[in-house]
């Protein structure tokens, strides 16, 4: 990982790349994406239900992109223009153009009419049609591309015409079976869906995965004579398999070796159950790759997430959405970051919370810090012990280690912000902006009035409220004179042994100052006089 890094939280980062292993030519993905859902519950389309902190839908799609490069088509339905905008955004590149192909099913009426929506997509351009499709449900978001590069084999090796991927499991309900047939070579002849099953059909427990490979020539001649007369009313994409083998043609089958790839989302347990895996599936891949997790079975890391290499997890870290950590960094207990970028050898102790920040190397920040969307902690800067910050840049090796809240800020290198120190940075109508120059020493418990500018080397007293701007290596201090009055409290005390409670109007109440001395109230008194100045 480079040690330069950007300034800025990089936002709508390209989340789904495109570019690891080679791209199969000639080849085109489907993802059906339209579907209601309904088993869910939910308001929300099903393909948009997060998983590991990324949509469904984008699991199917990031696979057709690695497999396939630009020659991918996602069918959108329910919720169309929030399924597009979210593939939009974690698919467009630096231009702002996705490479993702959107094609609408206006009514959803099944499977097989999805697919055949996308055939203008394809039908145009300069390449010619595709020779081969792969088709993906937009729900299965434990599919591996090892997997589908494997099925994409079998298909080429096998000469079929269709090739399915199918998984063996104790419970099969709900999914498609497959029927194979009596022969000894026992070919897959079709797939009966779960509700138009019989009960020996129901008895297999071979499933569809609902992955498939077809060759170009076959596929829309398929797909337009199909027919809904089943328990759905649908038009079924599996239908196409029973065609092929009517017209004589070879269908293939992979079976998973690890069934729990072939999970379909169709309810909210099967959600959480897809989470469980796909969060264990993103730890190992950071364990292989040389990070340290105290205790991997609490720490929660998003699909999204970038981690360098010896950096340590402590229970109970939480990293979400796209987040990049450096190398040599160590995140202790119970804290969270989402969209943050953090560099190399930074330390962040237990108890904070951070969005969309970024922390520069060797920064120090925590425990029971909150850092809010646009704060930037410069190299080896620290940040502590019940600090907020929010749109605020804290300078190289400068430090706010305790009690404080910073907001709209730009503070320069090498500035100490004294404990209990408040930008006043709303007026109740307006934000407005505190600048603090290159070592600036804020005593502790100083407030500062937004827009004022605290000139380069300036000294402001414990105490202060800082109203007006400050030049350059001045000293501030704005504080009401000490009284010091000698005895009044021992005089309080006895009082009080002698009767009890005070009553109004007592001599205490109207003790005067009967000596004003100290040698702070006379060093205040001198600076008000402005003898040291
Ligand atoms: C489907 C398969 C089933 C397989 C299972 C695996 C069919 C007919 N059945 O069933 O054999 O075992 O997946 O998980 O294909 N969709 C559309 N438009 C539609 C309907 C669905 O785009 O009109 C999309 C959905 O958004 C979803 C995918 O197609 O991403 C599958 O639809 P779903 O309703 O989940 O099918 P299953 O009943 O799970
Ligand atoms: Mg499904």
């Amino acid at each position: 990982m480079s040690r330069s890094r950007t300034t800025e939280v990089s936002r709508g980062k390209k989340q789904v790349s495109s570019d690891r292993q080679a791209k199969i030519a000639g080849l085109a993905v489907v993802v059906m994406a339209a579907g209601l859902g309904t088993r869910m519950r939910s308001k929300q389309a099903k393909v948009l239900h997060r998983v590991a902190g990324q949509a469904m839908v984008l699991y199917s799609v990031g696979l057709g992109l690695r497999v396939a490069g630009d020659r991918v088509a996602v069918v959108v339905g329910h919720q169309a223009d929030l399924v597009r905008e979210v593939i939009g955004q974690a698919t467009s590149g630096k231009n702002g153009s996705s490479p993702v192909a959107i094609v609408e099913q206006r009514q959803q009426l099944g499977t097989g009419h999805a697919v055949l929506q996308s055939r203008p997509v394809f039908a145009v351009g300069k390449r010619g049609a595709p020779s081969c499709y792969l088709i993906l449900n937009g729900d299965t978001p434990l599919l591996q591309e090892s997997t589908v590069r494997k099925l994409l084999r079998v298909h080429e090796a096998t000469r079929a015409t269709v090739t399915v991927l199918t998984a063996v499991l104790d419970d099969a309900s709900g999914y498609g079976r497959v029927v194979r047939a009596h022969s000894v070579e026992r070919g897959v002849s079709r797939i009966v869906e779960d509700r138009d099953a019989n009960a020996e059909e129901r008895a297999i427990r071979e499933i569809n995965v609902g992955t498939y490979v077809v060759d170009g020539e076959f596929l829309f001649n398929a797909l337009e004579k199909l027919d809904p007369s089943n328990a759905q009313g649908e038009y079924y994409l599996t239908d196409i398999i029973h065609l092929a083998v009517e017209q004589g043609r070879r269908v293939a089958a992979l079976v998973l070796d690890n069934p729990d790839e072939g999970l379909g989302v169709n309810t909210r347990r099967q959600l959480a159950e897809a989470e469980q895996v796909v969060r264990q599936q993103i730890r190992d891949r950071w364990l292989d790759a040389g990070v340290t997790m105290i205790d991997p079975a609490t720490t929660w890391i998003d699909a999204t997430v970038t981690i360098g290499k010896d950096t340590v997890l402590y229970p109970n870290v939480t990293l979400e959405g796209v987040t990049v950590i450096g190398e040599d960094c160590v995140l202790r207990s119970a804290t969270r970051l989402k969209n943050c970028i953090v560099g190399n050898g930074v330390e962040i102790l237990d108890h904070c919370l951070f969005s969309d920040c970024h922390i520069e190397d060797d920064a120090h920040v925590g425990p029971f810090v909150h850092l809010r969307p646009g704060v930037v902690v410069r190299k080896k800067a620290k940040v502590g012990n019940f600090v907020e910050m929010k749109k605020t840049d804290l300078g190289e090796g400068s430090k706010a280690n305790h009690l404080s809240y910073l907001g709209d800020a730009k503070i320069g290198k090498g500035v100490n912000i004294g404990a209990g120190t408040i930008t006043c940075n709303y007026d109740g109508i307006r934000k407005s902006q505190t600048v603090i120059g290159d070592g600036v020493f804020l005593g502790s418990d100083t407030q500062l009035i937004a827009p004022v500018t605290v000139g380069a080397g300036a000294i402001i007293a414990a105490g202060t409220t800082v109203t007006e701007d400050v030049p350059a290596d001045a000293l501030v201090i704005a504080r009401v004179p000490q009284v010091n009055r000698a005895g009044w409290a021992a005089r309080r005390r006895a009082l009080l042994a002698d009767g009890g409670a005070l009553p109004p109007g007592s001599k205490l109440t109207s003790l005067k100052a009967d000596k004003v001395s100290s040698k702070s109230t006379q060093t205040n008194a001198k600076l008000s006089k402005g003898r040291l100045r």
